[in-house]
């Protein structure tokens, strides 16, 4: 919504900010962030999930997955609209640490933690680690027996449920790399069980990300519900974490199941399950991230050149270059996502004609927006604006071709103000230790 506005000269405004004034400040390419929307986002997901488990006595806890777009002041954000934050290396540990974020209410996960990751996980009293193989298993045990005390865990379960992006495929055997097989798992509870410094608390699975539909979630959590009946033979399981993946959408073709209704499908499904098998519903978690930032971000590109391509007999293709790309946005070139884009510094009569978006580096695969409408008389000096580029953007970002990553910038009623800074050539330079000793270097 916030990317509609515009003001009495059709410059497009973000938080009430017209995209001129941002550029000027901040140069582009430039990430905006809506303050206001990820927390409506945060809020909304929360309110979601509690209203849908609150019939069943238990409680939820929505962990942000901060793999998304990781920065200290959104973890400021998603915490206090009260979201717990979920990190998956060390360097997002240090973030949501340098945030200030409860490390109780910190969940760990990657499948391949080092011994060193584990550690630091340990030592800032990680509210919870999630197991990936028998060997990380192991490794956490070994480290808390040697600094003693209890660390919480989860075993990650590959539940054979596969998410494709508007559906799903049941395979009995997934060939990836994450968790345990539904086979496998009970071993790995057992030995968790059987050893003191760890304690087993329950079942986590996480089937895909960007999936619109509730059917895959709703198969994942029944066979999950399973496992976790079996479980509770042996002793308590309180906690099932579902992981997170719900989709948003990106252009006008994307229909997304509405959280509400998303989190009543789960919710209800596990409740099915429990109550077949006889048992309680546990407490659920659930880890978004793209749901929660995704749409509250807007990347600010110039216009560099446009160029008419001949592509057939009759055909050409408008192709419109700015200046950033797939640096600042890997997502097309490594999973032909689709985006759409609009100019923000002007409105235009012109017909529109249909263009490709495409950025300063040297793959034709650098594409930004496979295809969209612009104006026809779109030209050098436009600012253009893609939408619904907050979520694994700037965290899939590059240096590709000695690019510069650009800056983050928070907009709230009205003000902007800047939350990461851009790189400069310097920055990059600096790490080159040949390029350190020459002149201007010292
Ligand atoms: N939990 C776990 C264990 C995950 O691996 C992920 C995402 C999430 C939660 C959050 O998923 P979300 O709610 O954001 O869909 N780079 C890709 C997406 C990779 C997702 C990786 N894991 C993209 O740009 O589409």
């Amino acid at each position: 919504p916030a990317s509609t506005d515009r003001d009495e000269h059709g410059m497009l405004r973000l938080s009430g900010i017209s995209a001129a004034r941002l550029q000027e400040q901040f140069g582009t390419p430039l990430y905006v962030l809506d303050e206001d929307d990820v927390r409506a986002h945060a809020r909304r997901t929360l309110a979601a999930f509690r209203t849908a488990i609150a019939p069943h006595g238990a409680d939820v806890r929505v962990y942000y997955a901060g793999k998304a777009f990781l920065c200290t002041e959104v973890v400021r954000w998603v915490t206090d609209e009260g979201l717990a934050v979920d990190v998956c290396t060390e360097g997002e540990l240090a973030v949501a640490i340098a945030a200030g974020a409860d490390p109780s209410r910190l969940g760990f996960h990657g499948s391949n933690k080092s011994v060193r990751e584990l550690e630091r996980a340990v030592e800032v009293g990680i509210g919870s680690i999630v197991l990936d193989s028998p060997i990380e298993l192991e490794r956490l045990a070994a480290i808390v027996a040697r600094r003693g005390g209890v660390q919480d865990v989860l075993v990650r379960v590959n539940s054979g449920v596969h998410a494709e992006t508007h559906d799903f495929l049941a395979t009995a055997h997934e060939d990836q790399k994450f968790g345990f097989t539904l086979q496998d798992a009970p071993d790995a509870v057992a030995r968790i069980r059987s050893l003191p410094g760890l304690r087993f608390v329950g079942l986590h699975c996480h089937i895909g990300s960007q999936i619109f539909g509730t059917a895959g979630f709703q198969e994942s959590a029944a066979r999950l519900v399973e496992l976790h009946a079996e479980l509770l033979e042996g002793g308590d399981v309180p906690v099932l974490n579902l992981g997170g993946g719900f989709g948003i959408a990106y252009t006008n073709a994307d229909d997304p199941t509405p959280i509400e209704d998303l989190a009543a499908g789960i919710v209800d499904a596990v409740a099915r399950e429990c109550e077949v098998r006889g048992i309680g519903l546990p407490h659920l978690a659930f880890e978004p991230g793209r749901a929660i930032v995704g749409q509250a971000g807007v990347t600010l590109y110039e216009v560099g050149t446009t160029k008419e391509v001949h592509v057939g007999e009759e055909a050409t293709r408008l192709y419109v270059s700015v200046d950033g790309g797939m640096s600042d946005n890997a997502r097309p070139a490594l999973y032909g996502a689709q985006f759409s884009a609009r100019i923000a510094s002007r409105t235009s009569d012109a017909e529109p004609a249909l263009v490709r978006v495409v950025g300063r580096h040297c793959e034709s695969g650098d594409i930004v927006v496979d295809h969209e409408y612009l104006p026809g008389d779109v030209a050098p000096g436009d600012l253009l604006a893609v939408p619904a580029t907050g979520a694994y953007c700037f965290s899939l970002a590059s240096n590709y071709n000695y690019v510069p990553r650009p800056p983050v910038v928070a907009v709230r009623g009205g003000q902007a103000r800047l939350i990461v800074r851009g790189e400069s050539i310097d920055d990059l330079l600096a790490r080159d230790l040949g390029a350190a000793e020459t002149e201007g270097n010292k």
